[in-house]
């Protein structure tokens, strides 16, 4: 059985953890047996899974980039992992970059990477908690929220749960925004025209659901009306697409059942 965790104190008897098990698959030296033991049970059945996690990062990578071209120097990156390959603050160097995460071997990883690195911070905080994560230290003391910041959610927001209301989380970075603020995010769905890799998509989910970190499948609809429902936010071309397609299709990336958009703060 696949057991993926998310406890508070990392021991090498700790169960798999999903921060972890992503680290391991791309390539981080921040995982334990366990999270290596479930990542190969995974990727046993689902070889493909290491290209997602590849073609995620290299859309972050992408979205970063595009980020800086629109003049923005500030990122808030919630949900931003194990710091493995690719961190932001790697890819827009001299920017400042507040990474938050809830997992503590990722913050703490974070920190070891960052000592010494200036303007860039690890928090550990909910990003289901808005007003928690904008208050700490290591977010307020860091970015001024009088000129634009980049949200990142990227591979984050299939881990909020129907419940918590992923709308009014996002609402709620969104009012902290200036405009000209750049929303990037993207999200695995089982939504999907490519009949395989839906049913990929949907036996991912169940195993998660059973696990201590489920993951939530949202419709391409519904991650769309996290957009298109605020008018304080333009959805930029090419609007919702697999984040293998965005910002254009590349016959070199077929699609891996996570969509990508990016919205401009109005
Ligand atoms: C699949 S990883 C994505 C990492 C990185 N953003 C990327 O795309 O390469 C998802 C991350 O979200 C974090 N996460 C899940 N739920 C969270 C929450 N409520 N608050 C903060 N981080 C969370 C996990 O710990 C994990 O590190």
């Amino acid at each position: 059985m696949i057991v993926v965790g998310q406890a508070g104190r990392v021991t090498e008897e700790e169960r798999a953890n999903a921060a972890r098990i992503y680290d391991y698959m791309l390539g981080g030296a921040h995982n334990l047996g366990a999270d290596r033991e479930a990542a190969r049970t995974l990727l046993a059945s689902f070889p493909w899974l290491q290209r997602v996690a590849w073609e995620n990062r290299a859309f972050l990578r992408r979205a970063v980039e595009f980020c800086v071209g629109e003049g923005v120097e500030q990122f808030l990156d919630l949900g931003s992992g194990v710091p493995t390959v690719g961190n932001v603050h790697e890819i827009a160097p001299g920017t400042r970059v507040a990474y938050v995460d809830i997992e503590p071997v990722a913050v703490q990883g974070a920190r070891d990477l960052l000592a010494g690195v200036p303007d860039v911070t690890a928090t550990r905080a909910d990003l289901r908690r808005p007003a928690d994560v904008l208050a700490a230290e290591g977010v307020a003391g860091l970015l001024d929220f009088g000129r634009p910041v980049a949200v990142l959610l990227v591979a984050a927001l299939h881990f909020v749960a129907p419940d918590d209301d992923v709308a009014t989380v996002l609402a709620a970075y969104r009012a902290a925004l200036v405009p000209g603020s750049l929303l990037v995010v993207s999200h695995g769905s089982a939504d999907q025209d490519d009949p395989e890799i839906a049913e990929a998509m949907r036996t991912i989910t169940a195993v998660m659901a059973a696990s201590e970190t489920p993951a939530y499948s949202r419709s391409r609809a519904e991650i769309t009306r996290l957009f298109a429902d605020d008018p304080g936010l333009e959805l930029l071309p090419p609007a919702l697409v697999d984040v293998a397609a965005w910002p254009e299709p590349d016959d070199r990336r077929a699609p891996v059942g996570v969509y990508a958009a990016v919205a401009r703060v109005v």
